[in-house]
């Protein structure tokens, strides 16, 4: 924020008690956006907007399409949290295999003394199958790989570079996984593609980890298999409604809850923040921008 207003005049839609006369009156002024969620309706209040800076590497609330149309460009932060999310991506496995809250919560209501913590699983030996091999979902491999994982992967396209096995078929990899990891984008060409058939494939024994986003999974059928043991557990930073989170979830002990904080580090946001100020100031002397997806 500190270096956006050293080389802008802000204007905190954020912080409005009343967004519309805000826009009313500076919207015709405005010439980026710094920030995200950015629909047509917003873009048709500011008629003068050449530049959407999303924070984060997702922009799947930024409307790109009515942004190329009204030749609105639209930047993200890429490889800079790349890092972060996949260390805590590995967190959460392990937190969800060993059971780790419930652990903590078994230990501080006393109950140790009464008798052991039942035993879990490990990482070691067992088969992550990552949905979304792209610059998060690599480090989530080579992590897993450091935990003893094999690791095989699914998108729409092989990539032969990589050592990893392929799997063009989502459902197929589900199968034969332990571990279902989904580090793609949301919008509408990934909406519940994680499928309640998808889960079955993954099955009983099976672990569903998602930090992409909650529109990639069908939640409520998610909700339902982990209550009826149709599924083995998750680990969820991401949610269809968030911050929003399904109460029958808050129930389970076989589910691992995070508050979309994948990125969410000193260091990475101050990195993610810095490169959305790079591209403005770049935008607006002219020059190329770091990281543009429109
Ligand atoms: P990326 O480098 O673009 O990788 C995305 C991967 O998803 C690619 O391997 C791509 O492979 C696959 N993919 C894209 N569209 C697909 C589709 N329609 N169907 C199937 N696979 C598809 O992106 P990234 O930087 O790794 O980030 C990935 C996502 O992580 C972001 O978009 C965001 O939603 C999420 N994220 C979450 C957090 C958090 O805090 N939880 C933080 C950062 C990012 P193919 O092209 O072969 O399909
Ligand atoms: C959030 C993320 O954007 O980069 C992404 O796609 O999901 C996160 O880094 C970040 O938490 C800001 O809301």
């Amino acid at each position: 924020m500190d270096a956006l207003a050293q080389a802008f005049t802000l204007h905190k839609l954020y912080e409005a008690s009343d967004a519309g006369a805000l826009l009313a009156e500076v919207g015709p002024r405005i010439r980026g956006i710094a920030g995200s969620h950015v629909d047509s309706r917003l873009m048709e209040k500011l008629p003068r907007l050449e530049i959407i800076a999303n924070f984060g590497v997702g922009y799947d609330t930024v409307d790109v399409g009515a942004a190329r149309a009204r030749g609105i460009k639209v930047t993200n932060t890429p490889n800079v949290l790349d890092d972060a999310v996949a260390e805590i991506t590995i967190g959460m496995m392990i937190a969800l295999a060993r059971r780790i809250p419930a652990a903590d919560r078994f230990v501080r209501e006393g109950k140790w003394p009464g008798g052991n913590f039942p035993l879990q699983r490990e990482l070691t030996g067992r088969t992550v199958g990552i949905f979304g091999l792209g610059r998060i979902g690599k480090e989530i491999a080579r992590r897993a790989q450091a935990m003893k994982m094999r690791v095989v992967y699914s998108g729409r396209h092989e990539q032969k570079r990589e050592p990893y096995r392929y799997y063009a078929d989502l459902e197929a990899m589900a199968r034969e996984a332990d571990w279902l990891v989904a580090i793609a984008p949301g919008g509408k060409a990934t909406e519940k593609i994680i499928s309640r058939r998808v889960l079955e494939a993954l099955g009983p024994e099976g672990f569903f980890v998602n930090m992409g986003r909650g529109s990639l999974v069908d939640e409520p059928a998610m909700v339902e298999m982990l209550q009826s043991g149709g599924l083995g557990g998750a680990a969820l930073d991401v949610f269809a409604d968030e911050p929003n989170v399904p109460p029958a979830l808050l129930a389970l002990d076989n589910v691992v809850l995070s508050p979309h904080q994948g990125s969410g580090t000193n260091e990475t946001r101050d990195l993610m923040g810095q490169l959305l100020v790079d591209n403005l100031k770049a935008h607006f002397a002219g020059e190329p921008l770091l990281s543009q997806v429109a």
